[in-house]
């Protein structure tokens, strides 16, 4: 049976465009495989909070040694971290914002990169301690920018995900959303195409 974590980074929350993507593609899935488990995290109803020193210095305090502020801290990580090792198959929306990833995602991902306990460093780079996960990405921007210079969340996205462990990573891409209404509709409808391909049992691999 598969756990889904499907990821809302939308300011719009459910109703973004890369929740509906990300929510087209979870539908899929659960409609073929009977029995599936759905985790929702919206990032808009739930913001993580932003990384500062004092969060960052109770992850690097020993147990023993936390506060119970500190304590607290860890423990909320802890509790995104166990989520994500429940999932199988991670379903994230990933709106262009300003050029980047939304700064509610970089908040998680702020919260859940935590050295030795999802990932370590090693002479031969790091090793992420998060392996057997698909992850699969619903990027939807308002411009076009693939096989630009302009597009640097896919890689940032990639390499974060890798950092973890997670290498088996496709991307979705809805572009020019706010070129015009037959842009935007051919697009979305192309991109629920391939992620209802990507949902497919055959494409489990
Ligand atoms: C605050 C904000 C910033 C945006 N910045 C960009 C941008 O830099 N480039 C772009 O192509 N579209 C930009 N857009 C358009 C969104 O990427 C596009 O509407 C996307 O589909 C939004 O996804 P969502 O509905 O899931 O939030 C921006 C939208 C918002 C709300």
């Amino acid at each position: 049976m598969t756990t889904l974590l499907q990821l809302n980074t939308s300011v719009f929350s459910e109703h973004g465009q890369s929740t509906q993507l990300a929510k087209s593609f979870v539908n899929s899935w659960q409609h073929q495989r009977p029995g599936s488990i759905l985790i929702v995290r919206d990032l808009a109803i739930n913001p993580v909070p932003h990384l500062n020193g004092e969060r960052f210095e109770a992850f690097l305090t020993p147990a023993e040694q936390r506060s119970e502020t500190q304590h607290e801290i860890v423990a909320y990580s802890d509790g995104l971290i166990e989520e994500l090792k429940q999932a199988d198959v991670i379903a994230i929306g990933l709106p262009l914002y300003n050029y980047g990833i939304p700064s509610s995602l970089q908040a998680y991902f702020d919260h859940i990169a935590r050295a030795d306990v999802t990932f370590k460093y090693s002479d031969n780079g790091s090793v992420g301690f998060l392996q057997n996960k698909r992850a699969v990405i619903f990027a939807t921007r308002g411009g076009k920018y693939i096989g630009s210079n302009n597009e640097s969340v896919t890689t940032q996205v990639r390499n974060f995900l890798k950092l973890l462990g997670i290498t088996d990573v496709e991307f979705v891409y809805a572009e020019g959303l706010s070129i015009d209404a037959n842009t935007r509709e051919q697009e979305l409808a192309r991109a629920r195409a391939v992620s209802a391909k990507l949902a497919t049992l055959e494409d489990d691999g």
